[in-house]
């Protein structure tokens, strides 16, 4: 039996709602809003084009203008992107391990007043400690803005991720646990930022018709694509064929620009939901928690059945924790070689498309927005002249925002290798999974070394995120999605035994 990395949410009843909505007249994208604030226990929710659009508007109206936000160094690169391109500065935390989630006990320690803004992220449908985050983030006066790309249905101690912080957002492509094939929402219960937000988003326009069909077959394409048979058949002979090779063609089809952006393509902040699509996410509400319930029994399931695996490390559940496992990471030396050995017996695989944030090139020193998105083809003039040293403050101007040049988005200093010798010293963890430990602890040591020489190369006192950077080498994704039977968990598990056996 041959399994597919992934399975989209779709089946052919919703593109029948995506049809009917095309021609409704009622205003479903707002019967979607208001559904969807229901499910997720919030008071306003606000349809946006994407997650990262959905931060950027947060960002710009969260209060301050400017200064830090708290990120995972193991995220997604839109994330630190959009942040130092809305005025605030990614704040690296490192993350724990056994969860490849932000370490919630490093965050105590931070003592930085140009710190306002944390982005607990919950990865791969785990789940943050929100209980701690919470805690913290009050004592410090930080602003909270969860990252639910990846965890919408999951919860903390019995309460849905995106109603903790102060705000949230979530992403609705079609490769998530839940799509209206491109879109998405943020989420609070502060009436004045959701006014707020209304305001600055009023200008953003619904995709157009023909923009929501052409997504659409795309939808269609990849869940035909990762359908049996026809995955057996068409796509699999490729894999197996392209993968030894290093071509990749799912990779290929659903991949987004290179990670070097600083921001995405202008596509990301245009095209709104529109009714055809706000009709899915109706009919997709119905189906989520059903579709959740499967991945989470498969991947507690692939949990029990390669629990002592050896030359692995598997991700550990948390007392309070109800993941969705929209993904199912494992963190093994050749993650590269592993996925060729698999895909001969039949299991496609994905290395996920997470980033070590800190080695965001757009993030080291010297680099220049000339791929900024948002900017205009020629400077303005008043951007000419807030830019500093020739540097062009990012413009939503492709989303109608109108939008105040901040001095902080004009520098990178902060994550420079050199200023972080200044920076605060990160607490050493102490390492957990057994493969990576040594690697982990000589990394610790030598980031909070206090006998480094001040004259000695930068490399060696850069203070690290080492979990972080070793998940950028080592992670791969097993399929746990709702398409994979449970009785395919165990042939799974047991090509991945064999696999690593063979190491
Ligand atoms: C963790 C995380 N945050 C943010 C985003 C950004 O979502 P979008 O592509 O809608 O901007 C993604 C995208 O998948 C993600 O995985």
């Amino acid at each position: 039996m041959i399994t597919a990395r992934f399975s989209p949410s779709l089946d052919w009843r919703d593109f029948i709602a995506f049809a009917q909505g095309l021609f409704a007249r009622e205003n479903l994208v707002e019967k979607f809003e208001t559904a969807f604030a229901e499910y997720v226990g919030r008071k306003h929710a606000i349809a946006v084009p994407s997650a990262r659009a959905g931060l950027h508007f947060l960002l710009r109206t969260c209060g301050p203008t400017g200064g830090k936000a708290i990120i995972p160094a193991w995220t997604y690169y839109a994330v630190p992107a959009v942040s130092r391109l809305s005025g605030f500065m990614p704040r690296f935390v490192d993350v724990r391990p056994e969860t490849l989630l932000m370490d919630e006990e490093q965050l105590a320690a931070i003592d930085d007043p140009e710190v306002k803004v944390i982005i607990p992220t919950h990865l791969y449908g785990r789940v943050q400690d929100m209980d701690a985050v919470m805690k913290v983030a009050k004592d410090k006066g930080w602003i909270v803005i969860e990252d639910v790309a990846q965890g919408l249905g999951a919860k903390w101690n019995g309460k849905m991720c995106g109603a903790f912080g102060d705000a949230a957002y979530f992403t609705f492509g079609p490769t998530k646990n839940f799509t209206t094939l491109g879109g998405a929402m943020i989420v609070t219960d502060d009436d004045a930022w959701a006014e707020r937000l209304r305001a600055m988003i009023a200008p953003t326009k619904s995709a157009s018709k023909f923009h929501a069909i052409k997504a659409a077959l795309f939808g269609l394409a990849l869940s035909l694509a990762a359908m049996q048979p026809l995955f057996g058949m068409f796509v699999y002979p490729l894999l197996r064929w392209g993968k030894p090779r290093g071509f990749d063609l799912i990779e290929k089809a659903t991949s987004d620009p290179p990670h070097d952006y600083p921001l995405p393509p202008p596509e990301f902040y245009k095209n709104n939901i529109n009714n055809a699509q706000a009709a899915v996410g109706l009919r997709q509400l119905k189906k989520v928690d059903g579709l959740n319930d499967a991945r989470a029994v498969n991947g507690r399931r692939m949990l029990a059945l390669l629990d002592g695996a050896e030359k692995a490390d598997l991700p550990s559940l948390r007392e309070g924790e109800s993941p969705i496992f929209m993904s199912f990471p494992m963190q093994i030396i050749d993650p590269d070689g592993l996925a060729k050995e698999l895909i001969k017996h039949g299991v496609d695989t994905t290395r996920g498309y997470m980033s070590y944030g800190p080695g965001l090139e757009f993030l080291q020193p010297g680099s220049r927005d000339t791929r900024n998105a948002f900017a205009p083809r020629r400077p303005r003039s008043h951007q000419a002249a807030g830019a500093g040293a020739g540097r062009v403050p990012a413009n939503p101007t492709d989303a109608g925002v109108a939008h105040t040049p901040n001095p902080n988005i004009t520098t990178v200093q902060f994550v420079s290798r050199t200023a972080h010798v200044a920076a605060p010293a990160e607490p050493v963890i102490a390492p957990v999974g057994a493969t990576i430990s040594g690697e982990v602890t000589e990394a610790a040591r030598l980031a909070a070394s206090p006998d480094v020489q001040p004259d000695s190369p930068a490399e060696d006192i850069v203070p690290d995120y080492p979990h972080a950077r070793h998940a950028d080498r080592r992670v791969l994704h097993l399929p746990v999605h709702p398409g994979v039977r449970p009785s395919q968990v165990g042939r799974i598990a047991k090509v991945v035994l064999a696999a690593l056996r063979r190491y």
